[in-house]
């Protein structure tokens, strides 16, 4: 069997071939417990230590302001409960209809706690009203929590005048990088974000590693309570060779940034391809700052899920919309609010390269997809 062209990055991505490596030994002969006072446990701890600083280093943030933890939705659990649990004064939490599933979840869990929620709308390019977003903050508004950048349309939100109106309140904010990490520069320290949750596999690290920035000053309640580990914010013994693959991952990740010019191009291209070769396409988000990678197009008269299968016996992955709704016949919730009507958004598609994406490998789709979407109407 040929290897499948992946073009699904946005749910997960393959582990670097150098992060598995130096993972190896930490799965083998060094098992040490990083809280151990010995030689096994002083070399597992200076592994921590180690992968700490190369993700600060990508980050752009201090080593101690980095709490270890399993991912993407862990993160975001400890950044909204941790919050509003340090601050039982606050009760009103501020967000946006495009988040994560999880995060958007987690408003649920908050309104049943009592606090009110404001969801904020986008217009049809994926963007903020910032007018809209000054005038939902109130003076018990705990935290202001939005996405760097979309998982299934690459747009990004406006990171530097979202922090100016928030931190000119007073007021938390939280920023969900899970999908920004590794595709655009970051750099935490000058953003004036407060905190700002990562995922491990979203950037050719291991599967459950990831990490939440807390900027150093932050009150917040501990995610989980037990041993004292990543000073008392998140118990449980570390897990090393994840944290080692996700230093590595990190490492990798920063030094490859300038690759994701090559990535767009790519990217660039596929879109052209289908622009010109299929009637009624609609490429959401591209005129909004997007991320390098990630193209989310709809074709009118087309069910989304015939043609993901058809790709799918081509040996081609991608994916409908985010990969947590996969399965659900609903359309995705950011197209819905993105005022994409609803049959077309049933249409739409999302494909997502990496650096490991080959240009062979585009090509195979742009020769294949708009036949296969000429011949799916209906
Ligand atoms: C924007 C965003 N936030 C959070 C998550 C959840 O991350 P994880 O899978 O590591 O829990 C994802 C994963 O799809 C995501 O894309």
């Amino acid at each position: 069997m040929d290897m499948p062209v992946y073009l699904d990055n946005n749910a997960t991505t393959r582990l670097a071939p150098e992060a598995l490596e130096a993972m190896l030994p930490w799965l083998g002969d060094q098992y040490g417990n990083a809280g151990s006072a010995h030689l096994l446990g002083r070399l597992a701890e200076g592994a921590v230590v180690n992968a700490r600083d190369q993700l600060a280093h990508l980050l752009g943030c201090q080593a101690a302001e980095v709490v270890f933890n399993s991912g993407g939705t862990e993160g975001l659990n400890h950044a909204i409960r941790g919050v509003f649990e340090a601050l039982p004064g606050k009760r009103h939490f501020v967000t946006t209809a495009v988040e994560h599933s999880a995060v958007l979840a987690l408003a649920a869990w908050l309104q049943h706690q009592g606090v009110a929620v404001t969801v904020l709308g986008v217009d049809a390019e994926g963007q903020l009203d910032l007018a809209e977003l000054e005038a939902a903050l109130r003076p018990d508004t705990g935290l202001v929590s939005v996405m760097a950048a979309n998982n299934e349309t690459g747009v990004r939100f406006p990171l530097e005048a979202v922090a100016r109106i928030v931190k000119a309140r007073g007021i938390l904010l939280h920023v969900d990088g899970t999908q920004a990490v590794g595709k655009v520069p970051l750099e935490l320290a000058a953003l004036g974000v407060d905190l700002f949750n990562l995922s491990g596999h979203k950037f050719h690290g291991p599967k459950g590693t990831g990490a939440l920035f807390l900027r150093r000053g932050v009150r917040i309640k501990p995610f989980m309570v037990g041993g004292g580990q990543e000073r008392g914010r998140r118990g449980g013994t570390e897990n090393v060779p994840g944290l080692v693959g996700l230093g590595v991952a990190a490492d990798r990740a920063r030094a490859a940034l300038p690759e994701m010019t090559r990535l767009e191009a790519l990217r660039d291209g596929l879109e052209a391809a289908l622009l010109a070769g299929v009637p009624g396409v609609k490429l959401n988000g591209a005129a909004s700052p997007r991320l390098p990678n990630t193209a989310m197009v709809s074709f009118a008269g087309v069910e989304g899920e015939d043609l993901l299968l058809r790709l799918n016996e081509h040996g081609i992955c991608a994916s409908l919309g985010s990969a947590c709704t996969t399965g659900q016949k609903e359309p995705s919730h950011v197209l819905r609010a993105m005022g994409v009507e609803r049959g077309l958004a049933m249409g739409s598609l999302r494909f997502s390269l990496s650096r490991f994406t080959t240009e062979a490998e585009v090509e195979r789709l742009k020769e294949l997809l708009p036949k296969l979407a000429v011949s799916h109407r209906h």
